[in-house]
């Protein structure tokens, strides 16, 4: 089986993507160790119930994180526009690099980190400038951060998911000499408990996605992709950012730039 033998950690295991990714990436043959703040929703082989945006709690579960030695990491858990930018923003981003970072180095050779990023993360190249004042942001700093970079509920979520694709991309080749690798995967509209939220928070741009799509995704497009990016046959994927979105970033670009 495409995962025999991995043990793979999975945050945001308790609903929607994750829960789906945690079901596909077991019956691919790995064990399982999940994190989330709600208690689990399906079969794991560890978890860990912490709130990630709780810097010490935080810091235990990377310690309790790196026993495992795992082959994989997919940074799963996300929060909607819907939530306090500060929380947007430490979940999203802050907390997720974070964890990633405190745990890389008890990673095995040639294991694979996985972002879930978002659709929402497209034209982040327009936000540069942006995303380098974030990039040692600890959990205690988001706060005066959105204040001063004026991050609000109406941008919070697209900031966190552009920083998130530029923290892949600039990763490509952090961890090389030990074949750790990062890749992003960005979901448009997926019909998950948060989905809802997003039509909420979005308004107009939601309203348009959904008339221009045949349909939303669901959480069964979506765990296949990061699955096959936690495997082996992904080896030579190194900071890319897969759309796995119905064909909406095509869409967009392509008729951005004038073609059909
Ligand atoms: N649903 C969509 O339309 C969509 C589209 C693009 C990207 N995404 C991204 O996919 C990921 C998964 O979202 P989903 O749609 O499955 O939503 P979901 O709400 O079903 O799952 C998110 C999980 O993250 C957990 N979580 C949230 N805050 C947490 C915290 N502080 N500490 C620990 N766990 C926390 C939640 O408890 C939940 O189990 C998110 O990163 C989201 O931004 C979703």
């Amino acid at each position: 089986m495409m995962l025999s033998g991995k043990t793979i950690i999975i945050t945001g295991v308790s609903s929607g993507i994750g829960a789906e990714t945690a079901r596909v990436v077991r019956a691919a043959g790995a064990r399982v160790v999940g994190v989330d703040r709600n208690p689990a929703s399906v079969e794991l082989d560890a978890f860990h119930q912490v709130d990630l945006t709780d810097a010490g709690a935080v810091e235990a579960l990377i310690g309790d994180l790196r026993t495992y030695r795992a082959d994989g990491l997919a940074n799963i858990a996300g929060v909607p526009p819907t939530a306090p930018p500060a929380v947007v923003l430490t979940v999203n981003l802050v907390a997720l690099k974070r964890l990633t970072l405190g745990v890389v180095e008890s990673l095995t050779p040639g294991a694979s980190i996985v972002n879930l990023a978002s659709l929402a993360g497209i034209g982040w190249q327009g936000e540069v400038e942006r995303i380098k004042a974030a990039a040692d942001l600890t959990l205690e700093g988001v706060a005066g951060f959105c204040a001063e970079q004026r991050i609000t509920a109406e941008n919070c979520y697209f900031f966190s998911k552009q920083a998130l694709i530029a923290w892949t991309h600039e990763n490509r080749w952090t961890w090389r000499d030990r074949g750790i690798r990062m890749n992003a995967v960005s979901p448009g509209p997926v019909d998950t408990p948060i989905l809802g939220d997003f039509l909420e928070t979005l308004g107009e741009r939601a309203a348009e996605d959904a008339r221009i799509m045949d349909r939303p995704g669901r959480p069964t497009d979506i765990a296949p992709v990061v699955a096959f990016l936690l495997s082996d046959g992904a080896g030579w994927l190194r900071g890319v950012n897969i759309a796995t979105d119905g064909g909406m970033r095509a869409h967009i670009e392509a008729t951005s730039n004038g073609l059909n």
